[in-house]
């Protein structure tokens, strides 16, 4: 299998690259072959064995030897090059981390441990473009699956906390140069235990509403704030985000037609790179709470049930403890006071693993397989 990679060297693409040669699926691939935008000619990756020299990702006829394509470059490419190469007649798989082709007709959003059956009928009905899902959205799921499984959620609402990564690498880089500027204005009264700490709190506030704070890629501060809107304005009170919420979600596990109504309140919080969110969900009827957390540990490998308790979750469900790992941990399952088919939930998730890679490299295995 001849595989192409689009957009490798960029923030999501490196997280690919380093979970594949983890999990040696590069050992899977008779020929992979890497693409760039603004090396042609320069060296591929370092996959443990020689790779041909980049080629131009922009190429339609290099481009239409490939039997799989793997992106991971962003909306603009899969806007401008994708069309061009179905024109052109290419058949194989095209496999995109972008938004770009997600709610297409002929595209499946891909997420195995959730809808593995959706994405075997897509193989088995001849779908060619399958395409990851919105980080929030994968990373709710994940959590969620049982509950989903058991065909047991009425509606579900989630208030998120969404980290820096999902806005882009620049904006990680601004949150830390934030956090540092804020550090910087302060540090003098910091160090003196005797100075007021109202003083301090004037200091920073004033810093954060200046024009000195770094807020190009966000706009506004991050660091010492939170920004409750994420991606465009639909015009209608919503934002972009909250509405994939719905549509995503209910695409992913096959039932678009049937939809289970899914909103909420998006927001940016100073994580790095775990989304984290609140959810509240009304249950088609009052399970007890035990059969719940069994549901949603048994439903894939990377549930984990936290604990209802202070401690467990001071521990296990925060951003400081989940990233860099595949575990998806719930907690905070309680029934609320509106009754017992009201649940809360909490859940954290690594935005560039599980809500951006990890279903990549996975569907890639499951061509190969
Ligand atoms: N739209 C998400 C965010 C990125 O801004 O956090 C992942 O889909």
């Amino acid at each position: 299998m001849r595989v192409g990679f689009v957009g490798w060297r960029g923030m999501v693409g490196s997280v690919l690259m380093q979970r594949m040669r983890e999990e040696n699926d590069f050992a899977q691939i008779s020929e992979p072959v890497f693409f760039t935008t603004s090396n042609v000619g320069g060296k591929g990756p370092d996959i443990g064995r020689d790779v041909p020299a980049l080629k131009d990702a922009k190429n339609i006829d290099d481009l239409l030897a490939m039997d799989a394509i793997v992106t991971c470059q962003g909306g603009d490419y899969t806007s401008e090059v994708f069309p061009k190469l179905r024109a052109a007649g290419w058949k194989g798989y095209w496999i995109d981390a972008a938004s770009t082709l997600r709610m297409e007709d002929d595209a499946i959003i891909i997420l195995d441990p959730v809808n593995m059956n959706v994405i075997k009928d897509g193989l088995a009905n001849g779908v060619k473009n399958y395409v990851g899902g919105n980080c929030t959205v994968s990373l709710m799921l994940m959590a969620l699956g049982g509950l989903f499984q058991n065909d047991l959620v009425e509606w579900v609402t989630s208030m998120t906390y969404q980290a820096a990564s999902g806005a882009g690498a620049q904006n990680m880089r601004e949150l830390i140069s934030g956090m540092g500027a804020i550090h910087g204005q302060v540090a003098d009264k910091l160090a003196d235990p005797a100075s007021a700490i109202l003083d301090i709190d004037r200091k920073v506030s004033d810093f954060l509403r200046s024009d000195e704070y770094p807020s190009q890629n966000f706009g506004v501060p991050l660091a010492g704030s939170l920004i409750p809107w994420i991606d465009k304005d639909l015009g209608n009170g919503q934002s972009k985000e909250e509405w994939k919420g719905g549509v995503e979600t209910n695409k992913i596990l096959g039932r678009s037609a049937n939809p289970v109504p899914v909103d909420g309140l998006c927001v940016r919080v100073g994580a790095m790179r775990c989304h984290s969110q609140a959810l509240t969900i009304k249950l088609k009827k009052d399970v007890p709470l035990d059969e719940i957390e069994a549901m949603l540990a048994a439903a894939n490998p990377w549930a984990k049930v936290v604990p209802n308790t202070r401690e467990a979750s001071m521990r296990d469900l925060t951003p400081a403890a989940v990233t860099g790992t595949l575990t998806t941990p719930v907690g905070r399952l309680r029934k609320l006071a509106m009754g017992g088919d009201y649940l809360s939930a909490f859940t954290v998730g690594d935005q560039l693993l599980w809500g951006a890679a990890e279903p990549l490299r996975r569907m890639l295995r499951i061509l190969i397989e």
